[in-house]
């Protein structure tokens, strides 16, 4: 028997804007299951490298896996259909779209037939959403926004969501809620890559975490390990 593949798995992945060259050589694997966090400096390619795994990136050199098969030249429309529920930083909601049909308009069954996430668990899951069903996309506000951008990728059924930025701008206890649902989605098996800025709670809220300089993994490890060696966390991410 051979090992189950990952869910995604990039090998010397390099990708360009114009003559620069941001990621160099960027090699990553994961899981089903796991939560893996994607740490690093503002402007050291974390962005960059979400958007080059799911094909939003042309200019890129590299092999992407996706679920075992070679998906480095598949248009992105596609790889957005093969179980990877995608929150971009700025959110990307239909602002013309009610909070309904947003959600509705994302729903499917996962790639194993999972149907685990429908449209009344995710408003159990965002009661605050259930109470703006009617309210358009650009009528919200920016948590709330999130809230229906996190809730789209669940109605998606995914194996793994990616989360850039979730809580960017957004008041306190509303970023007390995003984590709370981030630990939930990590409880209820489904894998995650996760960007934010505040690094201890990324540190807290997953496996491990690989640590992004200049378009480098500079450092990889256990979240637990990474979080106690305060030397390295202010060498890669102190400010
Ligand atoms: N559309 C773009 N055109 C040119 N350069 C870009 C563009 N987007 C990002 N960059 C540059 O690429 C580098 C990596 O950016 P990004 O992946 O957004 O970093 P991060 O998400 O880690 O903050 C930065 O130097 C940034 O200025
Ligand atoms: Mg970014």
């Amino acid at each position: 028997m051979t090992a189950p593949a990952a869910l995604i798995e990039v090998d010397d992945l390099h990708a360009y804007y114009g003559q620069s060259h941001v990621l160099q050589g960027v090699s990553l694997r994961i899981e089903a299951g796991e939560a893996v966090g994607l740490l690093g400096r503002n402007g050291m390619g974390k962005t960059t490298l979400i958007r080059s795994m799911l094909r939003l990136m042309r200019a890129t050199t590299g092999r992407i896996a996706i679920r075992g098969r070679d998906r480095s030249a598949e248009r992105p429309d596609r790889v957005a259909r093969l179980g990877i529920g995608y929150v971009p930083e700025g959110r990307g909601i239909f602002p013309n779209l009610s909070v309904r049909e947003n959600l509705l308009m994302a729903a499917r069954p996962g790639m194993r037939g999972q149907t685990d996430w429908t449209y009344e668990r995710v408003l159990d899951t965002f009661p605050r959403l259930a109470e703006r069903l009617h309210h358009g996309g650009n009528q919200l506000s920016g948590g709330e926004q999130q809230m229906v951008a996190i809730g789209r990728a669940l109605m998606t059924n995914p194996d793994l969501i990616v989360l850039d930025e979730a809580t960017e701008g957004l008041a306190p206890l509303i970023v007390k809620e995003i984590w709370r649902i981030v630990a939930g989605i990590r409880a209820s098996g489904i894998a995650s890559l996760v960007v934010d800025r505040n690094y201890r709670a990324v540190l807290a809220h997953t496996d491990r975490c690989i640590v992004l300089e200049r378009g480098r993994v500079a450092l990889q490890g256990a979240s637990s390990t990474l979080g106690a060696d305060e030397q390295a966390l202010q060498a890669y991410l102190g400010v």
